[in-house]
């Protein structure tokens, strides 16, 4: 379905959010894109920053209302440490970064942008998730780190989902897992046997599946084939 007098917004420019900004320009009049080299940047440890990036986004989707804020952003490892397989590799900084990236960024962009999506008519806001933070579906343990913010992050979903219904009936607010994509975040991980898909790919599917979800399915976790998730 064409967005042709509305804008879109994707944050966190890592591969999925880089080709989901590709897979959403033919269908939105202004597709924006926001992360930590943007202009204006978002830094998830300094607020004043996510709300000046709101300031300018009220501006940049004046004539044409912000109907998708999809977010894209995320941390599974780098210099602030690994996945952890057991107990006794869990490390304070490891699990405050992870925390940082995965729940409390994402806390505060809902603060700032869900203010921005029209009071009136079908408007979506999809937090990228994953299926590891499903705490009913974790069956094989480890990585307590960001199985752990991932499942803080969906509470949030859940809790801004509700809060988001009183303020426009036709909201959608969701946690979507994309799947398994090939991205820096996967790399370290992605055994040969799992369905890797391109980001190309995988940002036409989880589009596909955001325009065929209405606000009936808000406060859902879902997957990038439509499915539901257990939370
Ligand atoms: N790839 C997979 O197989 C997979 C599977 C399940 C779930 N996911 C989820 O899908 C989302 C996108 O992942 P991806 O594969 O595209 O990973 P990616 O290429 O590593 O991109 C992640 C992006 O998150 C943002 N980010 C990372 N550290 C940050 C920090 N300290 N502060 C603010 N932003 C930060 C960055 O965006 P900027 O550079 O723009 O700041 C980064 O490019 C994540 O939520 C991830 O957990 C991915």
């Amino acid at each position: 379905m064409s967005q042709a007098k509305a804008s879109a917004l994707v944050i966190g420019t890592g591969a999925i959010g880089q080709a989901l900004v590709a897979e959403l320009q033919s269908r939105y009049a202004s597709v924006l894109a926001l992360g930590r080299s943007s202009d204006p940047a978002i830094n998830f440890e300094d607020e004043p920053s996510i709300a000046a990036a709101a300031h300018w986004t009220a501006g940049e989707s004046a004539d044409a209302p912000l109907r998708l804020l999809l977010v894209a952003s995320g941390f599974l490892h780098g210099p602030a440490g690994q996945p952890e397989r057991s107990l006794k590799e869990l490390q304070p900084g490891y699990l405050t970064h992870s925390f940082l990236v995965n729940a409390i960024g994402p806390a505060l962009l809902m603060k700032h942008f869900l203010p921005l999506l029209p009071r009136q008519g079908p408007c979506k806001a999809v937090f990228l998730s994953a299926r590891v933070g499903s705490i009913e579906d974790n069956r094989l343990g480890g990585w307590y780190g960001y199985r752990a913010a991932k499942a803080a992050l969906n509470q949030l979903v859940k809790t801004a989902s509700i809060e988001q219904a009183r303020r426009n009936k036709q909201a959608t607010v969701l946690a979507l897992h994309p799947g398994t994509v090939d991205s820096p975040l996967s790399a370290p991980f992605s055994k040969s046997g799992l369905d890797v898909r391109s980001p190309a790919v995988a940002a036409g599917q989880i589009v596909q599946v955001i325009e065929a979800l209405d606000a009936a399915d808000t406060g859902s976790f879902v997957d990038y084939r439509g499915e539901r998730l257990p939370w």
